[in-house]
């Protein structure tokens, strides 16, 4: 229960603008990861990334880019052909019961309830008391997505659904990649171990780097607090560390530890 976190139902606003549908998508969390993005978040591996030989035919797949403001950027200073912005969690399903909102992922669980004075994140096991037991209330009474008319709403903003050259898609990062194949690979703000073990930080990272065409980067960034960011080529099966940005991303070490 977080009352002074940004509203989600703000993305039930026809009119909505740009910057309050990425605050309102910032204040989702699916599971333990939040959506939380912004622009501009990452410059000086935007500045890195320039320095690199990307070709203007070459493809840029951005994984967990949340409603893709962050991507904003990369998308506008690299050279590409097409860039893909996605994320696992692309849509969400809303309800609205007696004055409150009830928002459910993909699987129809839900995962957030707002009125006009809290939101619940289904995160009981942190709340402390009276908080843990209005939520569990809050949550033991929510409807099911069946019960009652239930909208999706997209999670992607308008702002980079528009944009020539880019695509958006829900994208699994420990899956595999059916698209063209990408020279670059930038994974922002997801890779990092509040979310992941390092037995899933190493297969996913195994797996962006098998999704690269052949020879290629992959640019894996923290900016949480102080951006840190750890650059990465992969040439003739060689892994390699090209850039190291404030010691790098947490998993400059793990990942140069995996064997391709
Ligand atoms: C903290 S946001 C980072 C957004 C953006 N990259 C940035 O730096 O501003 C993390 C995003 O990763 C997404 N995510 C979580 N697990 C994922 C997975 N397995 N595959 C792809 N995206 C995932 C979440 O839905 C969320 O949008």
């Amino acid at each position: 229960m977080l009352p002074s976190m940004g509203d989600p139902a703000g993305l039930l606003l026809a009119s909505v603008d740009n910057a309050h549908f990425t605050r309102a998508v910032s204040a989702l969390k699916f599971g333990n990861t939040f959506k939380t993005t912004e622009r501009s978040r990452y410059p000086l591996t935007i500045k890195a990334l320039q320095n690199i030989d990307l070709l203007s035919d070459g493809i840029i797949l951005d994984v967990g880019a949340s409603d893709g403001v962050g991507s904003l950027d990369a998308i506008k200073s690299l050279p590409h052909s097409q860039y893909f912005v996605t994320d696992l969690n692309t849509s969400i399903k809303h309800i609205e019961d007696g004055g409150k909102h009830y928002f459910f992922d993909s699987s129809g669980q839900c995962i957030l309830i707002s009125s006009q004075r809290f939101v619940w994140y289904k995160d009981l096991h942190n709340a402390i008391w009276p908080f843990k037991q209005l939520a569990c209330e809050a949550f033991s009474g929510a409807p099911t997505v069946n019960q009652l008319p239930c909208k999706t709403i997209n999670l992607f903003n308008s702002e980079i659904i528009h944009r020539s050259g880019v695509t958006v898609q829900n994208h699994n990062l420990f899956e595999p990649w059916g698209g063209a194949k990408p020279s670059l690979i930038i994974a922002a703000n997801i890779l990092n171990r509040s979310y992941f073990t390092d037995k899933e930080l190493t297969r996913a990272i195994s797996r962006l780097i098998k999704n690269l065409k052949g020879d290629g980067y992959l640019a894996i960034v923290d900016s949480r607090k102080q951006e840190r960011a750890s650059l990465f080529c992969v040439t003739a099966g060689k892994l390699e560390l090209l850039d190291s940005i404030n010691g790098g991303a947490e998993t400059q070490a793990l990942t140069l530890s995996i064997t391709l």
